[in-house]
């Protein structure tokens, strides 16, 4: 089965063509960062003004790659689109335009959760067959979300974050630290590696490490790295070490937890933060002692693109008819599309 898939709920354009679920056949990613990043922070109006110039020549180039790889738009048995969370604007376009194609291709439209997306990033072009039930942790710029999956379409919410979610806490702190107006997670990361010795080590605190559940809140910690930096002159690159240690100490610490809980067969990884490199070994460390089977998705299908949702649509979610499909910029990760 053939899904084509439309992802506008961010600053993302994307566009994919999913077969099974599990292939990705082609993907088309535009992205207006670059003007947000002048902003130092993303103007609503004007990612939904990039998502309507990008939108035609995003769908138009994933064609053209389709025929490349010798399909037709014949072949498109369904199209996906993300209905949020997001952006209200940006989301209007996605869902325009693929209720369009819905409507040029005569084939069923499937709303999908952006959230459940970053789930299924694990589920493309991995040859190994998921062992349920799965613990898994949501690291996005948006959400922190500790979710049982119990099987596909069966999931069950564990926890999530009380107030800044981890990718939010790492663009604020490399604001912070001057390093980043725009989406500083990798830059800070970066920055971190650069630390030889962590001379403050522990003098960050590491919230709700060992609250029994499964929230967190990342909201303080940004706050101690200011009073931090105000109070002591020390080298960027050692804030950068400590800051990000906390953050994934208390990550490994709940994700740990769960899995003992839950009795999981494995841990899946999930968001543009999965991207970081020192969270990534420290979840390979976890897994081998615990023993479970770890899922982490490539660096290319953490952050917004289209494939993860065309795979979610495969595995999840019905077609509905196209008046009942609309925007949720607030839809959480257990809300039904
Ligand atoms: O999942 P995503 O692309 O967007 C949302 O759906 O929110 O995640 C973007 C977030 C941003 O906060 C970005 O700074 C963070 O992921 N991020 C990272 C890294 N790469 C991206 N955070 C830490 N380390 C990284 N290497
Ligand atoms: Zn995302």
């Amino acid at each position: 089965m053939l899904i084509l898939a439309i992802e506008t709920s961010c600053d993302e354009t994307a566009c994919a063509v999913v077969k099974d679920g599990t292939q990705e056949i082609c993907s088309v990613v535009a992205s207006s960062k670059e003007f947000h990043e002048k902003t130092g922070g993303i103007v609503p109006e004007v990612a939904a003004r990039k998502q309507v110039e990008f939108i035609t020549p995003v769908i138009n180039e994933t064609f053209n790659k389709l025929s490349d790889k010798g399909y037709s738009k014949e072949d498109i048995d369904a199209v996906g689109v993300t209905v949020g969370p997001g952006l209200i604007g940006s989301l209007i376009v996605g869902i325009e335009a693929a209720k369009a194609l819905s409507l040029a291709l005569n084939k069923p439209l499937i709303p999908v959760n952006h959230l459940l997306g970053h789930i299924y990033a694990n589920f493309v072009d991995n040859e190994a067959e998921i062992k349920f039930p799965g613990v898994v942790l949501v690291v996005s710029g948006g959400h922190t979300d500790l979710v049982l999956m119990k099987g596909h379409n069966d999931f069950e919410f564990l926890g999530g974050t009380l107030d800044d979610a981890s990718g939010e806490a790492f663009d604020k702190v490399a604001r912070l630290l001057g390093l980043s107006k725009y989406l500083g997670g990798r830059v800070l990361s970066e920055t971190a590696e650069k630390c030889k010795e962590n001379t403050i080590e522990g003098r960050l605190p590491r919230p709700m490490i060992d609250s029994d559940n499964y929230d967190f809140s990342f909201s303080g910690l940004k706050t101690a790295v200011k009073r931090l930096v105000e109070k002591e002159d020390l080298p960027t690159e050692v804030v950068a070490r400590e800051f990000e240690n906390a953050v994934v100490d208390v990550l490994v610490k709940k994700t740990s937890r769960a899995i003992k809980n839950t009795h999981a067969k494995s841990v899946l990884l999930g968001g543009g933060v999965a991207a970081n490199k020192h969270l990534r070994e420290s979840m390979e460390t976890l897994a081998e002692k615990i023993k479970v089977d770890l899922y982490i998705p490539t660096i290319r299908l953490c952050t917004d693109n289209a494939v993860v949702i065309g795979s979610t649509a495969y595995f999840n979610q019905v077609g509905k008819p196209l008046d009942e499909i609309q925007p949720n910029p607030s839809l959480g990760i257990m809300d039904l599309v």
